[in-house]
């Protein structure tokens, strides 16, 4: 780690501009020091074919990390510093996906924060009320950034939760290259009207199957992020046994065997796996979504077994997530539709150059200069029940920033989750969402397929 006078130097050195998040000003003695997340330019191996120049990566500043964006740790309940600066050649943002954090940390262009442009930086501070996985990425041009690379994992930590024998974190992604490796179009026009362009090649950790490690008979907490800007994966583990413990970063009150799980782009799964007993052993994580099943990574057993058992580990403690007055609750009507074609808006961070869809009617890209009045003023404080409704054929993961929302009822699913940041809304799917508007601001709330987002599903809430 740097200390703090280095980034001053390296700053300077840098002769930009730094914006200096709010807060960071104030309590700039108490502050961490910041994780360096250098937005630039790299090379990588992913595809067999040859090396892809011009991948999009936050480097750490660290020798010892590889090409892939770090993961990062922080620990609930305390502070959490990170300079961005941005090395590439566009405007861009970091987004803290899931984190119910102050407003003006969001990562949201216009809405959140100026942009950062090309040689310029921006400091965040902001403290995760939650543990549990989430992830980040920037809020610009995402199609394109998301795409090229800038999608990381995150681990907020909670000393209270039950130790593991090892941990394996995995950011699950694809890649649209040809076969030389280079970078082929972002997206194809008829498949952003339908369920989102699909990569070519397909990653964990920025590696085609890998093989990770862990102790025989021993328990392993497997983080998964899908980072994809399209992919719905339905992910299944094969030659051990898995219990689900927590979604979207929050525990499920009793974990519940896995056996086959949706995971669409934006949502996290965290698993308890137990190693199988011999070394040697592998257990093989597969997407089983579609007709031809493909493994995601592998998990190969090594030394003498430990003899633990899933029934070894406690329950995850639950984050301080309010529950919602459903007897008071205003209920919002939402409606996600396909919409005619309109002219795109203009943007600094990029426009696709379609319109294909609509929240209410309204087709924003999100994150162009605020164009549109919210869905709704929410009342600090106060709760409310989203009624929404998905009337296209499609699935579409819909986020929203800042809050965490517990589904309550839905026509498509007996099964309901713990509280979430992201439902993958199934096509035709009705639902209510209910949540407490308990964090002030504006937020983003938009479709998880990039393509969708950036073709006009996007919206926002405004909680004063
Ligand atoms: Cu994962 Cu608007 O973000
Ligand atoms: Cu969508």
């Amino acid at each position: 780690m740097l200390n703090r006078r280095m980034f001053l130097q390296g700053s300077a050195a840098l002769g930009g501009a730094f914006t200096l998040g709010a807060g960071l000003a104030a309590r700039a003695g108490a502050a961490p020091d910041p994780q360096i997340l250098t937005a630039r330019f790299a090379e990588a191996q992913i595809a067999a074919g040859g090396v892809t120049p011009r991948v999009m990566t936050y480097d750490p500043g660290d020798p010892a990390s590889t090409a892939m964006p770090p993961v990062l740790r922080m620990r609930k309940g305390e502070p959490f510093a990170a300079r961005l600066v941005n090395r590439l050649d566009e405007p861009t943002t970091v987004h803290w996906h899931g984190l119910r954090i102050a407003n003006a940390m969001d990562g949201v262009p216009e809405m959140t924060q100026p942009y950062v442009y090309p040689g310029d930086g921006f400091d965040y501070l902001f403290t995760p009320p939650d543990a549990g996985t989430f992830w980040y990425h920037p809020h610009c041009n995402t199609l394109m950034q998301m795409g090229s690379g800038l999608t990381g994992v995150i681990v907020v930590e909670n000393p209270e939760d039950p130790s593991f024998d090892s941990e394996i974190v995995l950011n699950l992604r694809d890649w649209r290259l040809g076969a030389s490796g280079e970078f082929i179009a972002p997206f194809k026009p008829r498949d952003a009207a339908r369920g989102g362009t699909y990569g070519t090649v397909r990653t964990a950790n920025w590696q085609r199957e890998p093989v990770y490690d862990a102790p025989a008979g021993g328990l392993v907490r497997v983080r998964i992020a899908a980072t994809d800007v399209t992919r719905i994966y339905t992910i299944g583990l094969e030659g051990a046994e898995a219990r689900v413990i927590a979604l979207d970063g929050n525990p499920v009150e009793i974990p519940f065997a896995l056996d086959r799980l949706d995971l669409g782009p934006g949502q996290r799964v965290d698993l308890a796996v137990r190693m199988p007993q011999s070394e040697g052993q592998h257990a093989r994580l597969g997407n089983f979504r579609g007709s031809s099943p493909w493994t995601i990574a592998a998990f190969r057993a090594v030394g003498t077994s430990l003899k633990r058992e899933l029934g070894d580990i406690a329950p995850l403690p639950p984050n301080p997530v309010a529950e919602a007055d459903i007897s008071t609750a205003k209920r919002i009507p939402i409606d996600l539709t396909a919409t005619a074609e309109h002219e795109p808006a203009a943007s600094i961070c990029g426009s696709l150059g379609y319109t294909f869809w609509a929240i209410n009617k309204v087709p924003w890209p999100g994150d162009t200069p605020d164009p549109v009045a919210p869905i709704e003023e929410l009342k600090f404080g106060k709760s409310y029940v989203l009624e929404i409704a998905n009337r296209t054929p499609h699935a579409h993961p819909i986020h929203l920033h800042g809050l965490s929302f517990r589904i309550l009822a839905s026509n498509r699913r007996s099964v309901l989750p713990p509280p979430t940041d992201t439902i993958l809304l199934l096509p035709d799917e009705q639902a209510q969402l209910a949540l407490v508007a308990d964090n002030p601001g504006d937020w983003v709330f938009h479709c998880h397929i990039i393509e969708h987002q950036k073709t006009g599903m996007s919206a926002y809430f405004r909680v004063a």
